[in-house]
């Protein structure tokens, strides 16, 4: 705004160069900010697969027998918490690896929701729009990154879950399976969405914490103590 207004006066050549100047120092400024962030063709996809979500407790609870649990890899447990202890082990984790491990994660729970429902089962339609919706996503995130983005290497600690999540089941050990519940793992899938993708879900006015722990309930008093804080920092 102000380099246009400067630009009518006699000096408008210096002015306007200083003012590229400047311009070009905050795109430098910014470009890590922008890197980190959430590419905004993402938003879509990542929005409507909210807006699926939002039916969860009705599809992947009422339909399902009380307490019905299903077998898991151990690694596919992904909750919030699971975020913050892998930021607190592993130095310089990018978001990017983060956002990775997520689609890695949730297409193999949603596959394993989608395996014990019979053709006829009522949420069986509900779960492959699911799966389609979260491909559609998958898709527009690999599209919207270079692809050398994801020949890079992994981080040790982040490259042995990945190599868990992708081993034949028949070869994974009797005590790295897990029980979890339809639901609990849709809910970590959905909160665990919001908060590597926070940048979709912004509501103006409403300052959210979509990775802090202590909203949903759980948190202990250290965390809720640092989350209360936070706001005024
Ligand atoms: C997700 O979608 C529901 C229903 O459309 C909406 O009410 C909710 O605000 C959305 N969540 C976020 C974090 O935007
Ligand atoms: C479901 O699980 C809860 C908590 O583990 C338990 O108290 C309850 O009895 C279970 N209900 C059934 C029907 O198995
Ligand atoms: C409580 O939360 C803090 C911060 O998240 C964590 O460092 C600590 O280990 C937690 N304590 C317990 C008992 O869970």
């Amino acid at each position: 705004m102000l380099c246009l207004k400067r630009s009518g006066k006699p000096s408008s050549m210096v002015a306007s160069s200083l003012c590229f100047l400047w311009a070009l120092l905050g795109l430098y400024a910014m470009a890590p900010v922008l890197m980190a962030s959430t590419p905004a063709a993402m938003c879509t996809p990542l929005k409507t697969l909210n807006d699926s979500l939002s039916h969860r407790r009705r599809y992947m609870k009422h339909n399902f027998p009380i307490n019905y649990s299903i077998r898991v890899y151990r690694e596919e447990i992904f909750k919030l918490s699971t975020i913050s202890r892998m930021r607190l082990k592993v130095e310089g984790l990018d978001e990017l690896v983060l956002q990775r491990l997520w689609f890695q994660v949730n297409q193999g729970v949603l596959k394993k929701i989608i395996r014990v429902l019979p053709e006829r089962h009522p949420s069986r339609s509900y779960s492959a729009e699911l799966e389609r919706r979260f491909r559609d996503a998958e898709g527009v995130f690999v599209q919207s990154h270079p692809a050398e983005m994801f020949q890079q290497e992994l981080p040790e600690k982040i490259q042995d879950i990945w190599d868990q999540l992708t081993e034949e089941p028949d070869r994974v050990l009797e005590s790295s399976w897990r029980f979890a519940s339809p639901k609990s793992l849709v809910d970590s899938l959905c909160r665990t969405m919001f908060c590597l993708f926070s940048d979709c879900f912004v509501h103006p006015g409403a300052q959210q914490d979509y990775c802090g722990v202590s909203h949903l309930g759980r948190g202990n008093k250290t965390s809720i103590q640092k989350a209360e804080k936070r706001p005024a920092e």
